[in-house]
């Protein structure tokens, strides 16, 4: 018995905010931008939709793919930095919206590293408890609405958009999770945080004053601790695994900096070709990115049954990790 991936989706809002209309914003400049972040555009939701919105939209086509009902779903996990409501959690209006019947669900807030935590989950789930059919893993942000348009250090790299994987019980013994390799680390919470709003500093006009419903981030030092952690986290599942660097078919990176990217391909010897890059067309959409290029890689052919992944984020938190899976 094996556990596969059986369909996915992603959904990205209409409206694109180019490096040229940033340009009118900010301090900034195309060239600067494509140069050190690799990005060009973004998407932008309106005001009217929410991460759950989003998520909804992913779902549905992730169920349409695989040929699946909503009532179908076990578990609907949303890993999200920007969930609908503090509570309830944006999994229920996602159930509500797919007909999710006859599932539980969860929040799950682990930033950037979101899809990489909920995978460790529906696997261990799905190998474990024979009562869990499918489980559907969203990951959604509108960053958008935490970025700060006037701060040229952070508004020129976010992005809002959403991605579902739905996995299921297979018979086929080889497919399913090779290995994996999760981190968290709380002494450097500080570099990337979204310092008000919640219990530490609820809201409050002063906060609001003071900017701290915005995203902080100290952009060198988490430059940085990525590269590191995301090469050591790949280097630490193929050692684990045995299998080769050359074997795998594609690398899909957590999409916040193309240099990021590139440096830690370097690091772990795979080529250009392994590499899956969609940052240019969608910024860093956080806990979405690799769901939305899961996405993309399946219906562009890129990735196809029998494939050996390798999935590596990293975020705030500190959070990392990497999965090694064959799909
Ligand atoms: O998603 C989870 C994790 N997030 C990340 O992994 C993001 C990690 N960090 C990064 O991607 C990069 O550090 C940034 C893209 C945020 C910044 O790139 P950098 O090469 O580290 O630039 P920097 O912060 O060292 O800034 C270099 C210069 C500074 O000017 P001075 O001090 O050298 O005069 C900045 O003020 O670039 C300036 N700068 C800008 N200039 C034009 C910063 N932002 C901009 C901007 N446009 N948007």
């Amino acid at each position: 018995m094996g556990v596969r991936i059986v369909g996915t989706g992603s959904y990205v809002p209409e409206k694109i905010l180019t490096n040229l209309d940033l340009q009118n914003m900010v301090d900034t400049s195309d060239e600067w931008i494509k140069v050190r972040t690799g990005i060009v555009e973004r998407h932008i939701a309106p005001p009217e939709m929410s991460s759950g919105d989003m998520a909804s939209i992913a779902a549905k086509r992730a169920l349409e793919l695989a040929g699946l009902e909503g009532s179908d779903i076990s578990v609907v996990v949303v890993a999200t930095t920007t969930p609908d409501h503090t509570f309830p959690n944006t999994a229920s209006a996602v159930q509500r919206n797919i007909g999710a019947d006859n599932a539980f669900g969860f929040d799950l807030s682990a930033a950037c590293s979101g899809m990489i935590y909920s995978l460790e989950l529906a696997y261990s789930l799905l190998m474990q408890q024979k009562k869990y059919r499918y489980v559907l893993l969203c990951g959604a942000e509108k960053l958008s609405c935490i970025t700060n348009w006037n701060d040229r250090n952070t508004c020129v790299l976010f992005g809002d958009g959403a991605g579902a994987v739905i996995l299921g019980r297979c018979d086929d013994d080889d497919s399913g999770q090779i290995a994996s390799d999760l981190h968290l680390d709380g002494n450097y919470s500080e570099i990337l945080q979204l310092p008000a709003g919640g219990s530490r500093n609820p809201t409050s006009h002063e906060t609001v004053d003071k900017g701290m419903h915005y995203i902080h981030m100290l952009g060198k030092e988490t430059f940085k601790l990525a590269v590191n952690a995301m090469a050591g986290a790949c280097r630490n599942v193929l050692s684990e695994s045995g299998v080769n660097a050359a074997d795998v078919k594609l690398v899909i990176p957590h999409q916040a900096n193309k240099r990021i990217i590139e440096a830690v391909a370097q690091r772990i010897d795979v080529s250009t070709e392994q590499v899956f890059v969609n940052v240019h067309k969608y910024g860093n959409t956080s806990a979405a990115s690799i769901s939305i290029c899961l996405d993309e890689a399946f219906r562009s052919g890129q990735l196809q049954k029998g494939d050996i992944v390798l999935l590596v984020a990293f975020g705030s938190g500190l959070t990392w990790g990497a999965q090694l899976l064959r799909v």
